[in-house]
């Protein structure tokens, strides 16, 4: 294993992007090159990633559950997420193991907080409870346009895809905002270059960020 490969041990990582970000596809990826380096890790997604949290996402993507407020599903949210990091998040990173998220606490400063329109702050005090104040080293966002990110959407869409294009281009302007915010730990890739090209660039990131 190269020293700075090495160095993404006990690490935790947050995959972030607009719905057809390519993100799940670049994970996936990830994980695949990190397993052929060595290292062991963890792999969660959000909502999700536990018996309860699946059970939770199922209620927030349910397209029928049209009356759901923001605040509520941002809690639900919340909730999902504090299970996993309790029951696997921690204990995998006290274990030295790489945690690789699909989404965290950005998804929803971008989703519930700038497109949903609730305070920051708001979301900030539920997070610190929640996650015990442990955002991921690292959330990485694969910043897409929106016509290009609706390309590569599935026709089948869940209750926050069906939320309208001006929805999702403000979900856009909070990833940016964070990334503005908060340089230490958000960083954003061009994700509309191809599959091969934004891998590499999300390659020579982490190395230019792990060696410095
Ligand atoms: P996924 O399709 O990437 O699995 O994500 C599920 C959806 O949930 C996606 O539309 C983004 C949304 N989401 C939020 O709105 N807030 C959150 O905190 C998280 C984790 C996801």
């Amino acid at each position: 294993m190269s020293a700075w490969t090495q160095q993404l041990a006990g690490r935790f990582l947050a995959f972030e992007g607009p719905d057809g970000s390519g993100k799940s596809t670049q994970l996936a990826r990830f994980t695949a090159w990190a397993r052929v380096q060595g290292l062991q890790l963890v792999e969660v997604r959000e909502p999700g990633g536990t018996a309860v949290g699946e059970r939770i996402r199922d209620v927030l993507l349910d397209p029928e559950n049209t009356d759901l407020t923001v605040r509520a599903e941002m809690l639900l949210y919340m909730a999902s997420r504090a299970q996993l990091v309790e029951t696997i998040i921690e204990p995998a990173l006290r274990a030295g193991h790489l945690v690789i998220a699909d989404r965290f606490v950005a998804s929803t400063c971008a989703y519930q907080g700038t497109a949903g329109g609730l305070p920051m702050h708001d979301i900030l005090r539920v997070a610190e409870s929640a996650m015990g104040g442990r955002w991921p080293d690292l959330s990485i966002i694969f910043d897409v346009d929106e016509q290009t990110a609706a390309g590569r959407l599935s026709p089948l869409l869940d209750r926050m895809e069906r939320k309208g294009a001006a929805f999702h281009r403000r979900v856009r302007e909070g990833y940016h905002l964070l990334a503005e915010q908060r340089p230490a730990d958000t960083v954003l890739i061009d994700a509309t270059v191809d599959e091969d090209a934004v891998f590499e660039a999300l390659l020579q990131m982490l190395q230019r960020r792990l060696t410095n």
